[in-house]
């Protein structure tokens, strides 16, 4: 594992994207994996700044995002397809039919799931995968206590979750219960992935996840395993994580 501390959010934002251009001018047919939440916007505005400057092109970039809400349709406002729609897809030259989400609103959710594993296989897994962390330490929406050898799945949101991502509904209680995830094995097979986090509330969990035990209780736990790992942090969120000096960095 890399860890690179960031001195604020703009400089975490900006190395994030630095790797992810790279990455795009290495590969043009990239298979990227996104997140939504506070986290990436800085990333995101920086992507579609180096695409608006013709640094980079996502004509054949595929994204897979890493989770959406149960029950909410894609034009809802609060839906993840909406959040990367206003927060990214609409400022880059990315293509409608390579934008991937699991189908929330699918019929038979437990298909759903399986659907997008295959999907993401038929096209060769994922290059990148960029994650946020949550404050209890899921990572897409596994929460504690998901099975390392999850799949993408239906899931119930944990209370402080619900709690956490409640600013994007007009109404606290119009906030989906469940939502449809990557799971945690989905995620290890990735053959790269980011971690970002940014704020002194997350410098509690990525200390606990990077270097404490492997545990479910704190899924992003399971990231110590990956072979390609590399974590971005504002240094308010490494303030944990400094004070113990693991000899890794
Ligand atoms: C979002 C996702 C979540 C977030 C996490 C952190 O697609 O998968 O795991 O990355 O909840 O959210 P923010 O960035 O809002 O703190």
């Amino acid at each position: 594992m890399k860890i690179i501390i960031a001195k604020n959010y703009q400089a975490m934002s900006k190395l994030a994207a630095d790797l992810v251009i790279r990455e795009l001018k290495e590969k043009r047919q990239t298979t990227l994996g996104l997140p939504t939440g506070s986290t990436p916007l800085g990333l995101y505005k920086n992507l579609a700044k180096a695409c608006l400057g013709e640094k980079i092109s996502f004509k054949e970039v595929k994204t897979f995002n890493l989770d959406e809400y149960a029950g909410l349709a894609k034009t809802d406002g609060s839906s993840y397809h909406s959040f990367m729609q206003n927060k990214l897809f609409n400022f880059i030259d990315i293509k409608a039919k390579n934008i991937f989400f699991p189908d929330g609103q699918a019929k038979n959710l437990r298909q759903a799931g399986a659907k997008y594993d295959s999907l993401i296989k038929k096209h060769h897994g994922l290059d990148l995968l960029i994650l946020g962390i949550g404050l209890n330490g899921h990572i897409g929406f596994n929460e504690p206590g998901s099975d390392f050898n999850s799949k993408t799945r239906i899931v119930s949101l944990k209370e402080q979750t619900r709690r956490a991502n409640a600013k994007y509904f007009a109404k606290a209680e119009d906030m989906p219960r469940q939502a449809i995830t990557m799971g945690l094995a989905t995620i290890m097979k990735a053959r790269k992935i980011i971690l970002l986090a940014a704020g002194a509330k997350k410098s509690a969990m990525v200390k606990q996840a990077l270097t404490g035990k492997i545990t479910k209780s704190a899924p992003a736990s399971i990231l110590q395993n990956h072979k390609n790992l590399t974590v971005i942090l504002e240094n308010k969120a490494a303030k944990d994580l400094m004070a113990v000096k693991p000899h890794n960095y």
